[in-house]
C-alpha cells in the first residue's frame, strides 16, 4: 500500500501523490484525515499547517476555503477526502487513517454514501487509527466497516483492543514484529499490515515474516 499516496516521490496526502501510487498498481492507499474548521474532512497528516504548507497554525482551526488558497510543498493544494475517492474510484483498497478528533461519524457517513450510491464495497476500506475512541465511534456508528488498530507500542495490547471492536487487521510499526508475533496475530484470526516500510532489506524480511500488507513511501519497492 502506498503510504499517504507515493510519500517518496510526491508530495504526500496529495491529489497528485495519489495519481503517482496508482500509476504503481498498488493494491492500497493510505491517507490521514482531519475535520477542518467548516466541518468538511480534508486530508492532511500533520496537526499544524508549518511543515508542509505556507500556511500557519492548526488544520482543524482554519476552513476549507482558507486551506484550499494554501500551498502543500509550493506546488499542491490539500484535497478533501471525496476529491481522494473520486480519484481512486475502486481501483484499490483505501486506508483512511483518523488521524484527527471528531472523524469518525463524518468517515462513516461518506463510507456508506459512496457503497449506497457508487457501487463501493465496505471491504474497499480500511478504518485505521491511533485513537481508540475514534474507533469504537466507528464500530457503534457502522459494523460493515473493516477497522484496523495502529499501534507503535505493542502487538498484543492492539490485538487485546481489536477485540472489543471486532476489528480483524492489526496495523503495527515494523519495528514490533518478529515472525513469532505476526504468526500469533494471524493464528489469532487477524490480518498485519505494517508500516512504514520503506529499505530493501527490511520489505524482504517483512515479507520473510508473512505480514498481509505492507504500506511504504515506495510502494513501487513492494
Ligand atoms: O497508517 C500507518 C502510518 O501512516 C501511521 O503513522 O504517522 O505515518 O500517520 P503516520
Ligand atoms: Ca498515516
Amino acid at each position: 500500500m502506498g503510504h499517504r499516496g507515493a510519500k517518496a516521490y510526491v508530495a504526500e496526502n496529495t491529489m497528485e501523490s495519489i495519481q503517482e501510487a496508482l500509476r504503481f498498481n498498488v493494491d492500497g492507499i493510505e491517507i490521514d484525515v482531519h475535520e477542518c474548521a467548516s466541518g468538511e474532512l480534508v486530508v492532511f497528516h500533520d496537526f499544524t499547517l508549518d511543515r508542509m504548507t505556507n500556511g500557519t497554525g492548526e488544520i482543524g482551526k482554519h476552513t476549507l476555503k482558507e486551506l484550499k488558497a494554501l500551498k502543500v510543498n509550493e506546488h499542491y493544494q490539500i484535497p478533501i477526502l471525496a476529491e481522494v475517492m473520486n480519484l481512486i474510484d475502486k481501483t484499490c483498497l483505501l486506508n483512511i487513517e483518523l488521524k484527527g478528533k471528531h472523524t469518525a461519524a463524518k468517515t462513516c457517513e461518506i463510507i456508506d454514501r459512496y457503497v449506497k450510491e457508487k457501487g463501493w464495497r465496505y471491504t474497499d476500506f480500511i478504518v485505521s487509527s491511533f485513537q481508540h475512541h475514534e474507533l469504537e465511534d466507528v464500530y457503534k456508528l457502522n459494523k460493515n466497516i473493516p477497522l484496523a488498530v495502529l499501534t507503535k507500542a505493542n502487538v498484543a495490547e492492539a490485538i487485546e483492543f481489536a477485540e472489543t471492536i471486532d476489528a480483524k487487521i492489526i496495523h503495527p510499526n515494523f519495528a514490533l514484529l518478529t515472525r513469532e508475533n505476526v504468526n500469533f496475530a494471524q493464528q489469532q484470526g487477524y490480518k498485519v499490515n505494517t508500516w512504514t516500510v520503506n529499505d530493501e532489506e527490511t520489505i524482504a524480511r517483512m515479507k520473510s515474516y508473512g505480514v498481509d500488507g505492507i504500506i511504504s513511501d515506495y510502494p513501487d519497492r513492494i
